[in-house]
């Protein structure tokens, strides 16, 4: 793996060994948070997008599992090691975990470690993301909300990665889940919306993440949110999945059901870029950008 910077426990490193114990819990149970933020390039510099938003989506992942988080200092580790890796565009992962303790299921004896690393990064759907992507409906059920809270914990991506695996084998990019009773959840990474008559509708479902993409773009479009059927889904104009990394990816294909790339979702997708490169001034507020005259990239 290329060595990244590093801020772990409050200090910035690069170029020393990333470990963790082999006994960490996190290891055994998924005991531990993580968030996925994106910084892009903008005029003034690098910007990370919605941080507050994320680390308080973070902040819950961490109380659910009695994890301690201090959100200043995380924001603080996000800024210094995007500072340090020298990226514009770059995908930042903090993580609070269980490192130390026992193999009990009673969390609480246990010690906490977390860190950020910064990594170059572009859509991790790849060319799919631009001509839009081919899904099929997963056979697999989304964690029930009454069952794992949809936060970003370690151990409930499982789920999405037995459902991402099930897709590619099956020849498809994404999967998409839903309920026992017909209604769409989300995909593996991503929130869903759809386009029907010009109005956009973000799908709402209990067990789905509640994606920070996913609010920005409902802000952007003044879209509402509701229920939405396969069925529904299905006979809509246009159909994409919002996400981080996804940003916004029109779906192309969902099982027989094809779509060629629609206007609108086109049109928003140039609206939330020209918001993240910083080119939309009224929607600054949701950039923090690297303090200026930072230090130089870290070297090992
Ligand atoms: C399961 C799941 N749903 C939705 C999303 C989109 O969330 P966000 O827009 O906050 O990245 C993600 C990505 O984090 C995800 O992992």
């Amino acid at each position: 793996m290329a060595i990244h910077p590093l801020w772990r426990n409050g200090k910035l490193t690069v170029g020393s060994p990333a470990q963790a114990h082999l006994m960490a819990p996190a290891l055994h149970y998924g005991l531990g948070v993580f968030e996925g933020i994106r910084s892009y390039l903008t005029s003034s510099g690098p910007a990370i997008f919605r941080l507050d938003a994320h680390l308080e989506r973070m902040a819950k992942g961490a109380a659910a599992l009695g994890l301690p988080f201090d959100m200043g200092a995380m924001a603080q580790g996000c800024m210094e090691v995007l500072d340090a890796s020298g990226l514009g565009d770059a995908y930042l992962r903090p993580l609070v975990f269980y490192g130390s303790g026992n193999l009990g299921l009673d969390v609480d004896q246990h010690g906490a470690e977390c860190f950020v690393t910064a990594l170059p990064w572009n859509n991790h759907l790849g060319d799919a993301a631009a001509r839009g992507v081919k899904a099929h409906v997963s056979t697999l059920r989304r964690n029930a909300s009454d069952a794992i809270p949809p936060l970003k914990l370690c151990g409930g991506y499982v789920n999405s990665i037995l459902a991402k695996r099930a897709a590619t084998a099956a020849g498809f990019e994404e999967a998409l889940f839903v309920d026992a009773r017909g209604y769409v959840v989300e995909a593996t990474g991503e929130n869903i919306f759809m386009v029907a008559g010009g109005k956009v509708t973000a799908v709402a479902h209990p067990d789905a993440l509640p994606g920070i993409t996913r609010a920005t773009v409902m802000e952007m479009a003044g879209a509402g949110a509701r229920p939405v059927a396969l069925e529904e889904l299905l006979e809509a104009d246009e159909v994409f999945l919002t996400g981080t990394s996804a940003e916004i990816t029109p779906l192309a294909a969902l099982g027989g059901r094809t779509w060629t790339a629609g206007p609108v979702t086109a049109d928003l997708r140039k609206i939330y870029m020209d918001i993240v490169r910083g080119k939309d001034s009224s929607r600054s507020s949701w950039l923090r950008p690297v303090r200026e005259g930072g230090h130089a990239p870290l070297r090992p």
